[in-house]
């Protein structure tokens, strides 16, 4: 299974996600003139962060698939629990593996830097994953961005939207159908946001108890992507 095949899908991928994005109109030109330093103020944030660990690139493509799974891409799963919501990070899905937190608050800060107010963390959640892949050798997109910030998460919402570790394959494939993504898409996205260090031969790594993922105990996709991918 060619690496660049998986590349090719979570390019449609990603984009599928921002399309499923249920704020008004995402444009690629939205702070041409309210931000224009916004993209390189973001970058390298996410390229020192990657240098320091490669993985943390694969954690923030989870952040933003975790975030978009619940109520769209709009920052939610940044929200720390309040008086009056349970957040989404201790949701099964996201408690104890969700990171990269701190290199979404960096980014934010730098794009803050240089223009204050005006840029939402969706928006730089969803840059910095684009960045996150380019950096790691994957394809690049544009990221349509003007996306507005939630100011509730959805602790429930997270535990029924997003595939648990636990999940076999009919849950995984309904709950990424749920939001208009395909069994390809799935394949791209979980290889991606499991893609911690190389496996022999570019060979991915993948999340569900299909995959037998349990802690410490990913196994290579030799087999999997190739019958995912047939279907
Ligand atoms: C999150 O995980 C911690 C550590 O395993 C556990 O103590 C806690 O109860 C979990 N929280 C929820 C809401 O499940
Ligand atoms: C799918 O989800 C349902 C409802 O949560 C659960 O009862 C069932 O065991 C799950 N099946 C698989 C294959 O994960």
């Amino acid at each position: 299974m060619a690496a660049q095949s998986i590349a090719l899908w979570l390019l449609t991928t990603t984009m599928a996600l921002q399309a499923g994005t249920s704020w008004a109109q995402l444009s690629t030109g939205f702070y041409s003139s309210s931000c224009p330093g916004l993209y390189s103020a973001v970058k390298p944030v996410v390229q020192s962060a990657i240098d320091s660990e490669k993985r943390v690139g694969a954690s923030i493509v989870r952040l933003f698939f975790h975030d978009c799974f619940v109520q769209g891409c709009d920052a939610s799963l940044l929200l720390d629990d309040t008086a009056t919501f349970q957040g989404e990070k201790m949701a099964t899905p996201n408690n104890g593996s969700v990171r990269g937190f701190e290199v979404i608050d960096a980014a934010k800060s730098a794009v803050e830097n240089v223009c204050p107010g005006v840029v939402s963390c969706a928006d730089i959640l969803a840059i910095a994953a684009r960045d996150s892949v380019v950096i790691l050798g994957g394809p690049s997109w544009d990221v349509k961005v003007g996306r507005r910030d939630s100011t509730t998460a959805s602790f429930s919402g997270a535990n029924n939207n997003i595939p648990p570790p636990t999940s076999g394959l009919a849950n995984l494939t309904s709950l990424f159908a749920a939001q208009g993504l395909s069994q390809k898409d799935m394949v791209a996205l979980s290889a991606t946001a499991y893609k911690k260090h190389a496996c022999p031969a570019n060979f991915l790594y993948i999340h569900g108890t299909l995959f037998e993922d349990q802690g410490k105990e990913r196994h290579c996709l030799m087999t999997v992507i190739p019958i995912l991918l047939a279907t």
